[in-house]
């Protein structure tokens, strides 16, 4: 099976253990012609990457409009991989929150309810679908009223601890995986294979959020208010006494400052395919 099945393929399935089963075990080769040679071996021009059967963690961390949430989704698709989108369970959890009137203080009551709600994502939907409380939070996360709090409720020390133990628990089920977020290879998975920080600067990313919501919502924003505030929340993110942001020391720095997404995906399927070969 080349790449391109594999691609075509986004959604094969592995066993309920996690592993493929062996008529699953099969090597994803980069296509012939892709530039590939100088990475190894392969008498037709193709180059072994991985096997399907073989666990694989990829962590995107890096601050919030670098384009991480999209670059994510489509290099896991590319490579067969499934993903996590942990900023999704952070939403979840202020949604819950202010759905239940939980003010920030109220760390105990706060993990109470987020316990009972037993998150999880529903890995049929493309991309997978954020739950609680047995229903769908993928709509509610999204809106505004989370948006404006979801920082400082990923700031609890105690609720950041059941996250990372219910990333992990995930990363069990599903052993390969793109996970996503701003800690994830720091913390979370410091044993991952491949780690990626994405970094854009603060004018770039103003820039393309102004972009977004003309486009989106059309309305139109101040470049300069939004850079204002993209730093003030870098900082906030950079200065997090728990969970902060923070480039582990073995990632790979991508910038995505002069890059567009196609060019993004295709440097970070290149960073994988070497570090990744067996
Ligand atoms: O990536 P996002 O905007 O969906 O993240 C939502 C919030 O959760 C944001 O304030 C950053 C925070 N977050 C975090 O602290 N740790 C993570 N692993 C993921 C997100």
């Amino acid at each position: 099976m080349t790449l391109h099945d594999a691609i075509a393929r986004p959604n094969l399935r592995l066993s309920p253990s996690g592993l493929a089963s062996s008529s699953d075990v099969i090597e994803v080769m980069a296509p012939a012609g892709s530039g590939s040679a100088e990475a190894g071996s392969g008498s037709s021009g193709e180059v072994r990457v991985f096997r399907l059967d073989q666990p694989i963690v990829i962590t995107i961390d890096g601050p919030a409009g670098t384009g991480k949430s999209t670059v994510a989704h489509r290099l896991a698709r590319r490579l067969g991989l499934d993903i996590l989108d942990t900023g999704s369970m952070y939403r979840t959890a202020a949604a819950i929150a202010i759905d239940n009137t939980i003010d920030l203080e109220h760390h105990k009551r706060l993990l109470e309810i987020v316990r009972a709600a037993h998150m999880t994502f529903n890995w049929k939907a493309q991309p997978p679908e954020i739950m609680a409380f047995g229903k769908s939070y993928a709509r509610r996360i999204r809106e505004p009223d989370v948006t404006a709090v979801v920082s400082q409720y990923a700031g609890i020390r105690e609720l950041r601890d059941l996250m990372v133990g219910m990333q992990r628990e995930i990363a069990k089920d599903h052993p390969r995986i793109v996970s996503e977020g701003r800690d994830q290879g720091s913390v979370v998975f410091p044993q991952a294979q491949v780690k990626i920080y994405l970094d854009a600067s603060a004018d770039v990313r103003a820039r393309r959020r102004c972009e977004q919501l003309k486009r989106e919502q059309n309305v139109e924003t101040d470049v300069n208010k939004l850079r204002t505030e993209i730093e003030a929340r870098d900082a906030n993110d950079k200065a997090r006494p728990f969970g902060a942001l923070t480039c582990p020391k073995d990632a790979t720095v991508v910038d995505t400052s002069e890059l567009d997404l196609d060019q993004v995906i295709d440097k970070l399927y290149d960073i994988v395919r070497e570090k990744a070969r067996v």
